[in-house]
This record gives C-alpha cells, sequence and structure tokens, in this order.
C-alpha cells in the first residue's frame, strides 16, 4: 500500500488538499503517514489514528524524520475516536472512508471532535455515477473487501457526508489517472462543521 499510494497522481491531490490543514490536525486511517511531508507552515499539531499496528513500523520511521509540527499518534478507530468534544481545527481523511463500517458513524465522530465551522479535508474514492462502472463496482466489493482489508469500492461518498453533520463547501469529482475506473472514481473537497445539527 505503501509503494502504490506514494507517488504518481497521488502526490499532487495530497498536496493540493492538505494546503487547506492548518492548527491542529487529526488524521483518521493515517496509515504510514504518507501525507506527512505535505503538511505546511500553518499546521501546530498533528494527531494521528489508525487501527491497523501493521502501518506503525513505517510511520515510526517517517516521523522520526523530524516535523516542524507536534506529532501525536494513537491506535485505534474512527468510529469512535477517542478525544474530546471540539479538539481539532482540520481533521483529514485521505483513501481512508472506504474502510470504516460505518463509515456514517465516522462522520458523526468527526464532526464531534471538529471545533465549530472546523474543517474536514477528503479525498476518497467510491460509487461512479457512470452505470456501468457503477455495476462492476457492486460486483467487485465484495472480493475487494477481502483482499483490500474491508475496502469498498461503491461507497456513495458525497450523499454519506451530506446525510452527516457537515456540510461540503467545496467538491470535485473525477476518475484519477492511471487507476482502473472501478477505483479510481474520486471525491476530494472540504465539508465543515454545521453548528445547528
Ligand atoms: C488505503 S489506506 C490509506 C492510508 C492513508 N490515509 C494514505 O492516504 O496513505 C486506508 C487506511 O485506513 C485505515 N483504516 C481502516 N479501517 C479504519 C477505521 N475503522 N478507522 C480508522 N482507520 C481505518 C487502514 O488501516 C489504512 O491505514
Amino acid at each position: 500500500m505503501d509503494l502504490g499510494m506514494s507517488d504518481g497522481p497521488f502526490t499532487g491531490y495530497r498536496q493540493k488538499l492538505l494546503e487547506h490543514a492548518s492548527g491542529h490536525v487529526l488524521e483518521i486511517g493515517i496509515g504510514t503517514g504518507l501525507n506527512l511531508p505535505f503538511y505546511g507552515p500553518d499546521v501546530q499539531k498533528l494527531s494521528g489514528i489508525d487501527p491497523n499496528p501493521g502501518m506503525s513500523s513505517i510511520l515510526k520511521k517517517r516521523t522520526d524524520h523530524g516535523y516542524p509540527f507536534e506529532i501525536d499518534m494513537k491506535q485505534g478507530d474512527a468510529t469512535n475516536l477517542p478525544y474530546a468534544d471540539a479538539s481539532f481545527d482540520v481533521v483529514v481523511s485521505t483513501w481512508t472512508l472506504c474502510s470504516v463500517t460505518p463509515a456514517g458513524r465516522a462522520l458523526e465522530e468527526i464532526a464531534r471532535v471538529l471545533v465549530p465551522h472546523g474543517k474536514f479535508l477528503f479525498i476518497e474514492h467510491g460509487l461512479s455515477p457512470d452505470r456501468g462502472v457503477g455495476w462492476i463496482q457492486n460486483v467487485l466489493t465484495p472480493v475487494q473487501k477481502c483482499i483490500a482489508d474491508g475496502c469498498h469500492l461503491n461507497k456513495p461518498i458525497s450523499e454519506m457526508i451530506a446525510s452527516s453533520p457537515l456540510e461540503t463547501t467545496s467538491l470535485e469529482t473525477f476518475y484519477m489517472e492511471k487507476v482502473p475506473r472501478f477505483g479510481g472514481y474520486t471525491f476530494m473537497g472540504i465539508a465543515q462543521k454545521q453548528t445547528d445539527r
């Protein structure tokens, strides 16, 4: 996973999304820490959480390189975040919600730990609006879940965010270059915590 997601088109998307990160940031599904080089000078502290201990040795090597912000890592699940309400200015999820079940619960948790009007930055693959591609995604998802650690190809990411206590303020959808269309339909955007929900 680390090799496959470390270069090519992934790098440009990480850079573009993470330039919006600032203050105290939480990254869910931080994995091997591939986003670390893309956090800019406005980030004061990074908290990361991931349930998979297999990722942590590579992550540790990356964090040992030293970054100009404090880093705090925890093992845990995005559906039950071990942080107090309104702890973070920004929450980041990159190619993670596909593996989180139920993702709606994780979105509620993200909203809970964000400060009022805090930002959720996301880039996720999910269900294509093209019927042929969507059909293949639905057929392949049971196999994908088994071979790729619970990853679903067919989550309707923008609909899930719309039904959560977060409001999308910017969204781009596209097929990622150099990725098969069934795995590459992408939602990249920013959502904000709503204070009246
Ligand atoms: C495809 S990897 C992406 C890793 C990283 N976000 C990146 O952009 O390189 C998906 C990550 O989600 C993590 N993950 C799976 N289930 C999770 C859950 N319930 N809560 C938080 N993270 C989870 C996995 O352990 C893995 O690190």
